[in-house]
């Protein structure tokens, strides 16, 4: 599936974001908890490459606790990384994020080595919501402050702790095309930038596979083992009246029964993937750019050396 994402002023956002980290201690990304590997923005990942960092599992209360759990693993098995989980519910989000930057940081702290952390994640992924809660909705005004870049903000949780919001970000391609559906499904890629109906159908095929008891009590159907994604989808129009004349399915309406629920956790709390499933995603991904690739290559080479005059 490709999609096309990367609208110009992101390339703006990347510049202010590679200048802000040559000061930063620490690299807090937000993450959905519902698809954490898919919702990681691997140009940060680049560009902060050996930083402490803090991983928040955002939006937990939407994502399934077990898996939630492997995920907080996965990540806090990392060097220099920490992770949270956190919702917008959380009573006191400051005070897990704080304790978790200083213990990634303990030689930072105090007025004359403050400690400097940099907050980013995708758009969507609830970064203003957070960040309203640990300022009380007091938000920190800049960009007309020295050393502070257009929209970028700078915000203090203590005396010697500094906040500095980018602007959501995203990145030019997706590689692993699970990733891809996830975003997607998840409403972080706007809605021109995919078919919105090959995003449930696959949204449909992981839910089946892995919380079958879930759909069958949220759309009251009889059976979903045996059934193929499209089937399912046709099934649950029906169970929802989303019918066309004619005895027959609309398919785009049921499409966003499923998409409009899945978001608001109405089938159950899912999530979309798991540390064993992508990293055999991105393997097979990796795989498959390297044949690309070779067979790129393997043309060029074809052409140029066809372009050549015949030996002697
Ligand atoms: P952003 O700055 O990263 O772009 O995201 P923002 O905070 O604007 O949040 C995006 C959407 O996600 C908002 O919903 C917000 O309410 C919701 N959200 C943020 N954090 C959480 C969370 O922990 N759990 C859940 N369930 N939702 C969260 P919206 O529909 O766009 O707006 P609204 O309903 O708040 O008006």
């Amino acid at each position: 599936m490709a999609i096309q994402w990367f609208p110009g002023h992101m390339n703006k956002a990347r510049k202010a974001l590679e200048e802000r980290v040559a000061d930063i201690d620490v690299v807090i990304e937000m993450l959905d908890a519902r698809l954490p590997a898919s919702s990681a923005n691997p140009m940060i990942a680049r560009m902060t490459r050996g930083r402490p960092a803090l991983k928040i599992l955002n939006k937990q209360d939407l994502a399934d606790p077990a898996v939630t759990a492997l995920w907080l693993d996965w990540y806090r098995a990392r060097p220099g990384t920490q992770a949270i989980a956190l919702d917008a519910g959380e009573k006191a989000p400051s005070q897990k994020l704080i304790a978790a930057c200083r213990e990634l940081a303990p030689n930072r702290g105090g007025l004359d080595k403050p400690l400097r952390v940099l907050i980013c994640g995708i758009p969507n992924v609830g970064k203003s919501t957070l960040i309203n809660s640990l300022t009380g909705r007091r938000i920190a005004r800049t960009g007309n402050e020295p050393g502070i870049t257009k929209g970028e903000q700078r915000i203090l949780l203590a005396d010697d702790f500094e906040l500095f919001d980018t602007p959501g970000m995203l990145w030019p391609k997706i590689e692993v095309p699970e990733g891809g559906y996830n975003l997607a499904a998840s409403g972080a890629v706007g809605r021109n930038a995919l078919d919105e109906e090959e995003v449930v159908l696959e949204l449909l095929q992981y839910l089946a596979r892995h919380y079958a008891d879930l759909l069958r009590a949220r759309y009251r159907l009889d059976t979903v083992e045996g059934l193929q994604d499209f089937e399912l989808l046709e099934a649950i129009g029906r169970k929802r009246g989303a019918m066309l004349g004619g005895g027959r399915v609309n398919v785009q309406k049921a499409a966003e029964i499923v998409l409009t629920d899945f978001r608001a956790a109405a089938i159950g709390r899912v999530s979309l993937e798991r540390p064993d499933e992508w990293r055999v995603w991105e393997k097979r991904a990796k795989e498959e750019a390297a044949r690309r690739l070779a067979e790129r290559q393997a043309r060029e080479a074809e052409r140029t050396g066809k372009a050549k005059p015949p030996r002697e």
